[in-house]
């Protein structure tokens, strides 16, 4: 309780200087348990490093993707906090790999995503990755796509 207590003060005495700290404390509770407090994955057990995934959303395929993926889709959050919560982890894993003028995810958008949840996540990712590739907005040098 007092550890709760404490965490909460430190919380409230980070404020609004840090206006990110709610959506750090959502991706350490709903993410980083398969992506990692770093966002690495473990690309050989078919959980994606997040750092790459800036580029899917040049794809509208890849965009809508992003939003469908269970971890997203099947989450007990609200579609507005979802939202930010896509837009923060795009914004600290993957801000190098964001196409230029990225509009951020709302949560009109991903509400409308979820509603339509993706089926076969690895197949329709492969075939992001693969469009990404052949278009030269992913390199060929590193295997983004999972050994399983
Ligand atoms: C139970 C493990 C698990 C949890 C929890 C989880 N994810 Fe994922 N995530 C995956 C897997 C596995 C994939 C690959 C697609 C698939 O197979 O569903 C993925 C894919 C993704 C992708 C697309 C990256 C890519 O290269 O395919 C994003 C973005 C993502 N997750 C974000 C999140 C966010 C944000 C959360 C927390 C709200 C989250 N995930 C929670 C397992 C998880």
């Amino acid at each position: 309780m007092r550890q709760a207590a404490a965490a909460m003060l430190a919380l409230i005495a980070a404020g609004p200087a840090r206006a990110d700290a709610g959506l750090a404390t959502l991706y350490t509770w709903h993410c980083s348990g398969c992506h990692g407090a770093g966002g690495h994955g473990v690309p050989a057990a078919g959980i994606p490093d997040l750092h790459d995934a800036g580029s899917y959303v040049a794809l509208p395929e890849g965009r809508a993707y992003l939003a469908q993926v269970p971890g997203i889709s099947q989450s007990q959050l609200d579609d507005a906090t979802a939202a930010r919560l896509l837009n923060y982890v795009l914004a600290r894993f993957s801000a190098g790999s964001l196409p230029a003028g990225f509009a951020p995810y709302t949560a009109a958008e991903v509400g409308l995503l979820r509603a339509n949840r993706a089926s076969d996540a690895e197949t329709r990712r492969a075939a992001i990755l693969a469009a990404l590739k052949r278009t030269g907005r992913l390199g060929d040098s590193r295997d983004y796509i999972n050994p399983r």
